[in-house]
C-alpha cells in the first residue's frame, strides 16, 4: 500500500479516489508509477474545484513519490489541465495553424467579444472560462473548439452564439 496520507495541508482524496489511485499506481513496475500521473492529475481536478493548485499538485507528487516540479511540469504542459480557477464551462480553443487557415482567429475574436474577456480569462458571471489550445487532431474540421469531452466542429459565429446561450442558460 502506497502512502496516501499528507501531513502538509488539509486536501485528501475521497477514500473511494485513493483505492482507485492506488489501483492505478500498481498496475505500472516498480520505480515506474510516474506514469500514472495524468490520470491522477484529472481526477485530482475533478475532486477539487476543477484546477490544480500548487498544495494540490504538492499532494500528488507525495502519492507518487516524486518531485513537485516534475507535476507542475506535466500539469503546465497540457492544456486540460487549469491551473487557476476557471468557471463552470471551460472553453479550449484551437488557435493553431490549420484551423486559423479556415478562421479560427474571426472566430476567436468573436467569442472574446460575446464574453467580453481575453484568452486565458472567465467571464465576469463565472460561467466562462476561455482558453487557447495548440491542435487537437480535427484540423479537418476547423475552426473549433472543446468542451469538457466534446468537440464543436466547423464553426460559425451563428453556431457559437447558439452554443454560449444554451450554456449560459444551463448553468446560470
Ligand atoms: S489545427 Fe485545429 S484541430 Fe488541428
Amino acid at each position: 500500500m502506497h502512502n496516501m496520507e499528507t501531513a502538509e495541508s488539509n486536501i485528501q482524496f475521497k477514500p473511494e479516489t485513493l483505492k482507485e489511485i492506488d489501483r492505478i499506481i500498481k498496475q505500472f513496475p516498480e520505480g515506474k508509477q510516474k506514469s500514472a500521473i495524468l490520470r491522477i492529475l484529472h481526477m485530482a481536478q475533478e475532486e477539487f474545484g476543477n484546477w490544480l493548485s500548487v498544495d494540490v499538485m504538492d499532494y500528488v507528487s507525495r502519492l507518487l513519490h516524486i518531485q513537485p516540479i516534475e507535476v507542475y511540469e506535466v500539469a503546465s504542459f497540457y492544456s486540460m489541465y487549469n491551473l487557476n480557477p476557471v468557471g463552470k464551462v471551460v472553453i479550449e480553443f484551437c488557435h493553431t495553424g490549420p484551423c486559423c487557415l479556415v478562421g479560427a482567429e474571426k472566430i476567436l475574436k468573436h467569442i472574446q467579444t460575446s464574453l467580453n474577456i481575453k484568452t486565458g480569462e472567465t467571464s465576469s458571471d463565472g460561467i466562462f472560462t476561455l482558453k487557447a489550445a495548440e491542435c487537437l487532431g480535427a484540423c479537418g474540421y476547423g475552426p473549433m473548439l472543446q468542451i469538457g469531452e466534446t468537440y464543436y466542429e466547423n464553426l460559425t459565429e451563428e453556431k457559437v452564439d447558439n452554443l454560449l446561450l444554451t450554456l449560459r442558460t444551463k448553468h446560470s
